[in-house]
């Protein structure tokens, strides 16, 4: 491990998308995971890190009745302890602030399921259907502390087709994360900015 660098992935969910990132880094990756971590004690993605070997840790936000900096400050510790080299969010559904993001500037990486700067924030799917948007898509960008605003490491388009529903779309945006996060994430850990356009 000490010649990869260390990854740490953030969770909320059933992290389809922390899966593919930590099922990518194999053979001559230049990294490999340390740790995944979530909010939610009940997300289905630390299973799923669990049976890959990975470390697991879960700091639930809800005792720290909306103290952020409180409850950033807990959960920093796991992923200082995993020594951790680059941080990705990964369907982590917390905001955090400027003094938590600052911590990890230039190595922190997040997917939204937008074409940012398109639909920042939630409901990104539904919210290009009633723009009718002929194309959607995924952006994985560094985290700067404003939401969803960070330099673009990568896109992947989508055609937006007639009858779809934002579930419909909402799957075929997420097959294309699967595959640009991990495409990001190699480029990204062997020094290399140069954004990954796909679709
Ligand atoms: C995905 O749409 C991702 O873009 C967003 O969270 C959703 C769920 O991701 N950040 P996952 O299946 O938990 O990785």
């Amino acid at each position: 491990m000490s010649e990869h660098k260390r990854v740490a992935i953030l969770i909320s969910g059933g992290g389809s998308n922390m899966v593919s990132l930590v099922d990518s880094m194999t053979g001559d990756h230049p990294a490999r995971a340390c740790l995944v971590l979530s909010n939610n004690a009940d997300a289905g993605g630390l299973e799923k890190a669990a049976a890959r070997g990975v470390t697991t840790a879960v700091v639930d936000h809800r005792p720290f009745k909306g103290d952020r900096e409180a409850f950033e400050a807990e959960l920093v510790k796991p992923i200082l302890e995993a020594g951790a080299d680059i941080v990705c969010l990964a369907g982590f559904m917390r905001v955090l602030t400027a003094g938590f993001v600052s911590q990890f500037q230039n190595r922190f990486l997040n997917i939204h399921p937008s074409l940012l700067p398109k639909y920042k924030g939630l409901h990104t799917h539904a919210r290009a259907l009633e723009a009718g948007d002929a194309e959607h898509g995924c952006t994985v960008h560094e985290v700067t502390p404003a939401l969803d605003d960070g330099p673009i490491l990568g896109q992947a388009k989508v055609p937006v087709l007639t009858g779809d529903t934002p579930d419909v779309l909402a799957a075929r945006v997420l097959k294309q994360e699967h595959v640009l996060y991990p495409a990001v994430l190699r480029r990204f850990a062997a020094g290399d900015r140069t954004p990954v356009l796909l679709g």
